[in-house]
């Protein structure tokens, strides 16, 4: 792999904060160009189904290094992206690429086995999550996580109903999928028996309010009292959620909903299952999010940064449903094998040792007074969120319709990626996931970056 020659390019262990960035990005031709052409043609010839983040901008990456991204043209971008909200330490961070080699030199399936790492993993775990979040099992996908925790939730209950929200994702197999936002065209057009959505709050597009205009998540815990008494058969396992969408668009739930949700599962006799595949491992500052709101989930989904590209994820549950483990018949071929323990357990020491999760709280908040600078001067900014490195920025036609300006959010993507800003495009809501280990200066660069693409894209559809 080429080495990106850079002081960007550093990780935070060498310097914190020191890096001159003007280097980049570092855009020799446009882009994508001939050679990511070339290579793309070739590749998806073969290679089938793209997401939209590549349709609308099909680049070829050669390599990365922490921040950095380079294709094959030569061209050098801001990483706003971390892959796809996963490599949140940067890529190719040498502690971790160290620590996958040296198991995968020594060890590189065992089954379920015990192996040093994946106890010394365990312990690691058992340590640093909140309440008695000790019992474990590892997977190798996000969905395959989520569907081991529903099945521990239908073992430890008896019941089979699940509850989740307008607009939530948790992947894309067949139980996962029928709890989050689904068209025809995903997943056998149906969705599984038992599965059902409510709303959620969303203070941007509150759908109860109070009389002075703030979002009532009261109301929406009365409409789930309803809603289980007439919407279900009464055989309700608990809910399955994310704390802040991710694909949905970085929307924040209000501070008081997740209290209430867990005091409302406790009451009713539900289990409450968080699905943190995006947002655990110092996305948001927390090694869970739910940490934010002092809330102890009965399960919970890691995964994504967990190891920081190597794929493995976690179900986590609570002392008492530990056993149902064993009911659910838990393990698989790829979950727990060494290189995937290894690069966890660095992923999470590095968290610990470098003080990330701090870090990440600051970039946020670096983030957020410049993006809410941007909402002054721009009409099509209809609301800015960030908690930790996990942003969005949501675009409307008008700010007293709210429309969703979809068309306005693609042409940004392009135009801000053909500058050098690799990122997630999710229709009108424009999402940010920089690796947790970049530094303030190139954060603003590519928020500014995406305040030029904004302006320019507001001039060519008559906003100014
Ligand atoms: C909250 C959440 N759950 C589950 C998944 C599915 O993960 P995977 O793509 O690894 O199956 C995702 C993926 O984006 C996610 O964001």
């Amino acid at each position: 792999m080429k080495k990106i020659e850079s002081e960007a390019a550093t990780f935070r262990t060498l310097d914190w904060g020191k890096t001159d960035t003007s280097k980049f990005p570092n855009m020799v031709t446009p882009a994508p160009g001939p050679q990511s052409k070339t290579w793309h043609d070739r590749c998806t010839k073969y290679f089938k189904g793209l997401s939209g983040q590549v349709k609308l901008f099909p680049v070829t990456f050669e390599s990365g290094e922490a921040c950095v991204l380079r294709d094959v043209d030569g061209n050098e971008y801001i990483d706003f992206s971390s892959g796809i909200y996963v490599t949140t330490l940067g890529h190719c961070h040498p502690k971790i690429s160290e620590a996958i080699a040296k198991a995968a030199h020594t060890l590189m399936n065992a089954h379920d086995f015990t192996t040093p790492v994946k106890t010394e993993l365990m312990e690691k775990l058992a340590d640093i999550l909140p309440g008695d979040l000790n019992g474990f099992q590892l997977y190798d996908s996000g969905t395959t996580a989520v569907e081991a925790g529903m099945r521990v939730m239908r073992a430890a209950t008896g019941k089979n109903e699940m509850i989740s929200c307008f607009n939530d994702y948790h992947g894309k197999t067949y139980g996962a999928v029928s709890l989050g936002h689904i068209r025809s065209n995903v997943y056998g057009r149906v969705r599984a028996p038992g599965a059902h959505m409510v709303p959620r709050p969303d203070a941007y597009r509150p759908m109860w309010t109070k009389p002075d205009g703030t979002i009532d998540t009261d109301a929406y815990l009365t409409f789930y009292e309803a809603y289980l008494d007439k919407g279900t058969v009464g055989d309700v396992a608990g809910f399955v959620l994310e704390p802040i969408q991710g694909w949905g668009g970085s929307v924040m739930p209000p501070d008081d909903f997740f209290p209430k949700l867990r005091k409302f599962c406790d009451q009713r006799g539900l289990l409450l299952m968080i699905d943190e595949v995006l947002t655990s491992w110092g996305r948001t500052g927390k090694f869970l999010c739910m940490e934010h709101w002092d809330v102890v989930p009965d399960i919970v989904t890691i995964g994504k940064g967990f190891g920081n590209g190597f794929p493995v994820t976690c179900v986590a549950v609570r002392e008492p449903f530990k056993e149902s483990f064993e009911a659910i018949s838990a393990s698989s071929s790829y979950g727990g094998n060494p290189m995937a323990c290894a690069a966890a357990l660095i992923s999470t020491k590095i968290i610990e040792e470098e003080k990330l999760n701090e870090w990440a709280t600051h970039l946020g908040q670096v983030a957020l007074k410049r993006m809410n600078e941007m909402k002054a001067v721009h009409p099509i900014i209809g609301d800015v969120r960030a908690k930790g490195c996990l942003m969005g920025i949501e675009l409307v036609k008008d700010r007293a319709t709210k429309e969703p300006f979809d068309k306005a959010g693609a042409e940004i993507y392009q135009k801000a990626f053909a500058k050098g800003l690799a990122w997630i495009p999710a229709g009108h809501i424009l999402r940010m996931s920089p690796p947790i280990v970049m530094d303030e200066k190139t954060i603003l660069k590519g928020l500014d970056i995406i305040d030029e693409s904004i302006g320019e894209v507001e001039k060519a559809h008559g906003y100014t």
